[in-house]
């Protein structure tokens, strides 16, 4: 299979990165939930070598991970479990911080608060939850790009959209994780880190 390829990927991984690599200083094994092209863990696991990175996505992705895995291989990197956050069992191995880029405003409503249930139930204390995207904040969007995609993803399915920050940290809360950090990166987006208690 030809690598599919995501601009946007390429584009956001070293800023991630350079924000997301400390925080997982101290972290042994990495969940990435939604891992689409697998750009992103091709490029961040081999610069994490202490801890070991898991791919997941829903079936469909599998061949576009596993074409960059191929191409890009990593001791430490595992090629892709099946991962869809309303339908599938969740893992059953432990991670000790879980990553997920662009997917919120992806999912519908309902399954993003399962994700975030699951989430905080498998992280144990000190576990980290990063997550990458665009946010809103008390309804207003933080840019005019931001608020033309978000038209554009709710034309796409009516149960898309770009995610209120607030709403998100409220998911959190309930599931016993701390806000620990809510960084802007470039684009208008956000790494937003949260901690289990
Ligand atoms: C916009 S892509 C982002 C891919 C990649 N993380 C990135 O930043 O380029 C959204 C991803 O969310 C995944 N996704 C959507 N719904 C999902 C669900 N219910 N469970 C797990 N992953 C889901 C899609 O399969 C896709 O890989």
């Amino acid at each position: 299979m030809d690598k599919p390829f995501s601009q946007a990927c390429e584009n956001n991984k070293a800023p991630i990165f350079a924000h997301l690599g400390p925080l997982l200083a101290d972290k042994t094994r990495v969940l990435e939930i939604g891992s689409g092209t697998g750009q992103h863990a091709v490029w961040f696991a081999p610069q994490l070598p202490h801890l070991v990175w898991q791919t997941s996505d829903v079936a469909e992705n599998h061949g576009a991970i596993n074409a960059w895995l191929k191409a890009f291989p990593a001791a430490n990197l595992l090629p892709p479990i099946t991962l869809d956050v309303s339908r599938s069992a969740w893992p059953t191995a432990s991670f000790d911080a879980v990553y997920s880029a662009n997917t919120v405003h992806i999912m519908a409503w309902p399954e993003v608060e399962i994700m975030f249930e699951e989430v905080a139930d498998m992280l144990p204390p000190f576990g980290l939850f990063c997550l990458y995207g665009p946010m809103m904040y008390h309804g207003q969007h933080t840019s005019v790009s931001n608020q033309q995609f978000d038209l554009h993803l709710r034309t796409t399915a009516s149960y898309r959209g770009i995610r209120e920050f607030h709403a998100l940290n409220t998911l959190a809360r309930n599931g016993g994780l701390i806000l620990v950090d809510d960084h802007p990166l470039p684009a208008n987006n956000r790494l937003v880190v949260w901690q289990k208690a």
